[in-house]
């Protein structure tokens, strides 16, 4: 868990990925690997994911490609046999987490409340996804709820983009930022993987330039 958390941070932003076709998969991965995000969180929530995911991590082992939306144990299953690194909810659902953590994979479950973070801490993780991040209360939210929870880091996705981005990760309890704005739905279906390639290395820079 720790490994994945230093490899996300390091990483800066994650992008969050619908695919409608399996054959925009390795294309995709290509231009994100270019654009200098080898990473991204796949959504369960068109059928292409699952095959996306495996035909990514089979073609680029090094990459961190992930499952998002993942909603029950069997998607779970299905996410984590098609090889994501890593699994991300939308909210805190204790079973799903649990079962996740349990077969030794990294989870980062949504939370936007202190009594879903100490669900989230029970469950012994101090890392979790911030959702949704800008309607929730954005940065402002994130460091209330830093305050008594002093040990806990966040993955803020959800209404983040390259104008708001650098806000959240300029604050030590950010692990890293989810975002769609670099992948957008149309760009992929269009096939405009240089336009994504170019916003990725966009989105790069930024992290390079907050962070060093
Ligand atoms: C999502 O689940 O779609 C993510 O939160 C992405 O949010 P965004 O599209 O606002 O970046």
């Amino acid at each position: 868990m720790q490994d994945m958390m230093n490899r996300l941070y390091g990483i800066g932003i994650i992008p969050v990925v619908v695919l409608d076709r399996v054959e925009d998969a390795i294309p995709l991965a290509e231009a994100l690997i270019k654009g200098g995000l080898p990473c991204a969180e796949v959504t369960f929530r068109t059928a292409a994911a699952e095959e996306a995911i495996r035909r990514i991590s089979e073609a680029f082992p090094d990459m961190l490609v992930g499952a998002g939306t993942v909603l029950t144990t069997e998607q779970a299953d299905r996410a984590i046999t098609a090889g994501a690194k890593f699994i991300v909810s939308p909210g805190f659902n204790p079973k799903v987490t649990k079962y996740v953590l349990d077969k030794g994979v990294p989870m980062t479950p949504g939370v936007c409340t202190p009594s879903e973070i100490e669900g989230a801490m029970e469950l012994g993780l101090d890392v979790v996804k911030f959702f949704p991040a800008e309607p929730a209360g954005g940065l402002p939210m994130i460091k209330a709820l830093a305050g008594p929870y002093v040990g806990v880091k966040f993955m803020p996705t959800g209404g983040i983009n390259a104008k708001n981005v650098r806000d959240y990760l300029a604050y030590n309890k950010i692990i890293a930022c989810g975002g769609s704005w670099m992948v957008k739905g149309d760009l992929i279906r269009e096939g405009k993987f240089d336009e994504i390639e170019r916003m990725v290395r966009e989105a790069a820079g930024i992290v390079k330039e907050i962070r060093g």
